[in-house]
């Protein structure tokens, strides 16, 4: 396990600027003295996700994601923590003394690791292969297809050349036949370990920090089917889990603030030629939701590129449908050709398909023209369908003038009037796809009385000593659980630091509930964040009061369970003196009002 020493941490913390390190992943806002972003762990469209530069904390109204700066980066860029003190150390330029090596060390369990060595033997040997002799039409075959050296090199390209090399290789290594099995490197057959890939060209597959984790692989067979085979399901490996290229595409993709989306790994390579190198491939035309939420976290600017043909136009369709409903903007390479990005550089050239990956639809704009394809729009019944699909597209922009502009359009191509398109978007579609992220709906949760008054002197005592001294003198304790663990928490955060600084006592809670808790009372604006002593005693007395209450109510239960009077009266008197003992409560908090 790696460690951070806290003094290394707190320098960083010291150093960092909560909201340079977020501005650095995502655009801000700026509302009065606050900064606010639109959130990237939810769906959310509004900036629900608001950042404070006194406190160097954020917190997101709605998802109720939350913390301080190295909690942002963890969540983002989803690392452990000690990866983000190093992330955010290096944009600072402070060398916390812990490399790469060390993090990967970190990363994975050592089975995990043990896998990896072995599938880098594999890549290795297959690598080999492709130099030798016997290999040499698999490398004319390659370099036909414009694979240069720099290419093999860079997407570790190898070559299975027949069904037991591999297989004899690793276990000669030492490698045990059951890993192999697990990996999907080999697999049993006529009693014999034989290569999965046999007689394939291989293209690793590495996994967000280039761990290598599976294999897609070419048959050089003309016209076998199938033409591609990817690695089963192993430990390491989940197609759905999976997106090819994105440990190399990672830091392009966020200098581009963009990704392309291609089908297989020719046409990652064929956009690497072209110099786009923020792309990655989905290898086939599926997209799973959790290939989505991959890519959120990556970037919120999806550039759709599958294939000319059919098939490709569809699933840029279908694709494009779920990433606009994940609130990613879509826009489509506007590829007419019917043909794959790396035929296009066979057929016509590099600086063609350059020109083709930079002229692009906007997502509505692919949509009008992608389902006019399919409706006759001279039948009043395919014509309603098409607007009614064009529409459902039109409802999610954001933008009311772009959503005027394409309505307009519908309107034009169709013949339906523009009030009638427009009636029917405000009335059915609008509705579904705006959805209430208030931040008034969520304060609204807060109840008022006594937690309330938990609440008010958890947030003074997050805010200055003096709260906490009051605290311990008079109050003691919150009678709700998890409010009076927080209250404890802070003292005992106190007692070992000689300051109460708010973004590391975040890194001190170890439960997710009160670290919750604590970003909450610090962001309801309402409750008053300076050492308020008149508040305090306030609320102290609403919580005594609460708790006259409860017990009050609890001995009128029990009064109307008893048959014995006797019993019945000791119970009255006791209600009385609580009653007594709650006025002269709410009197001190009159006179100390006065
Ligand atoms: P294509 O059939 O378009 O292959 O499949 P390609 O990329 O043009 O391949 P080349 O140019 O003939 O070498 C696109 C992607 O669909 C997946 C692969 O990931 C492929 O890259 N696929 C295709 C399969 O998984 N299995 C297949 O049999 C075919
Ligand atoms: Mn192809």
């Amino acid at each position: 396990m790696v460690r951070l020493d806290e003094k290394v941490i707190n320098e960083v913390r010291n150093k960092a600027d909560i909201a340079e390190i977020i501005g650095h992943y995502i655009p801000l806002i700026k509302k009065g003295k606050n900064l606010t972003a639109v959130c990237p762990f939810h769906d959310d469209h509004n900036p629900s996700l608001s950042i404070s530069n006194d406190k160097q904390i954020y917190k997101c109204f709605v998802c109720g994601n939350g913390g301080n700066v190295f909690t942002f980066v963890q969540n983002y860029e989803k690392v452990s923590f000690v990866e983000a003190v190093k992330k955010v150390a290096e944009f600072y330029n402070i060398d916390i003394g812990i490399d790469n090596d060390d993090l990967q060390d970190d990363r994975y369990d050592e089975k995990t690791k043990h896998y990896f060595k072995v599938l880098n033997e594999a890549i290795a040997f297959l690598q080999y292969q492709l130099t030798t002799v016997n290999s040499k039409n698999v490398l004319d075959y390659l370099h036909d297809r414009g694979y240069d050296d720099d290419i093999i090199k860079t997407f570790k390209i190898g070559f299975d050349p027949d069904k037991y090399a591999l297989s004899k290789f690793l276990l000669a290594k030492g490698y045990h036949e059951g890993d192999l099995i697990k990996l999907n490197l080999s697999k049993n057959y006529d009693d014999q370990v034989q290569d999965v890939f046999s007689e394939r060209i291989t293209f690793p597959i590495f996994d967000r920090f280039g761990s290598p984790i599976a294999f897609t692989a070419r048959t050089m067979i003309k016209d076998l089917q199938p033409k591609y085979v990817n690695s089963t399901e192993t430990p390491l490996f989940t197609k759905g889990n999976t997106l090819y290229n994105v440990h190399a595409a990672f830091e392009h993709i966020r200098k581009e603030h963009s990704v392309y989306i291609v089908e297989g790994v020719t046409d990652v390579i064929a956009l690497y030629k072209a110099k786009k190198k923020n792309v990655i491939a989905t290898l086939g035309t599926a997209l799973s939701k959790q290939q989505v939420q991959m890519i959120k976290q990556l970037t919120s600017n999806v550039i759709l590129c599958y294939d000319g043909d059919i098939a490709g136009q569809n699933a840029n369709y279908k694709n494009g449908q779920i990433l606009n409903d994940a609130f990613i903007n879509v826009t489509v390479v506007n590829n007419d050709t019917n043909n794959d990005p790396d035929d296009i550089i066979k057929k016509e050239g590099v600086d063609r398909l350059n020109q083709i990956l930079d002229d692009r639809l906007t997502w509505i704009e692919f949509v009008m023209n992608h389902l006019a394809k399919d409706h006759d729009l001279n039948n009043y019944s395919q014509k309603k369908d098409y607007a009614i699909c064009v529409l459902k597209q039109i409802a999610s922009l954001k933008d009311e003038f772009d959503r005027n502009a394409f309505i307009n359009r519908l309107s034009i191509l169709t013949g339906f009037d523009v009030t009638m398109l427009k009636g029917t978007i405000n009335k059915d579609q609008r509705k579904i796809s705006i959805k209430k992220t208030r931040k008034e709906d969520y304060e609204d949760k807060i109840t008022s009385g006594r937690l309330r008054a938990e609440y008010e002197i958890l947030a003074q005592m997050l805010s200055s000593p003096d709260a906490c001294d009051y605290f311990v003198e008079s109050i003691g304790y919150l009678p709700t659980a998890s409010n009076n663990h927080l209250a404890m928490l802070i003292l005992d955060y106190l007692r070992r630091h000689e300051q109460f600084i708010i973004a590391d006592f975040i890194s001190y809670i170890d439960d997710e509930m009160l670290k919750d808790l604590t970003l909450n009372v610090l962001n309801w604006e309402h409750l008053a964040k300076s050492y308020n002593k008149e508040v305090l005693f306030d609320a102290n007395n609403k919580i005594k009061v609460s708790l006259i209450d409860e017990q009050i109510s609890e001995l009128k239960k029990k009064q109307r369970m008893t048959s014995s009077n006797s019993k019945k009266q000791e119970i009255t008197n006791e209600i009385l003196s609580l009653k007594r003992k709650r006025n002269s409560i709410q009197t001190c908090i009159m006179e100390e009002n006065k």
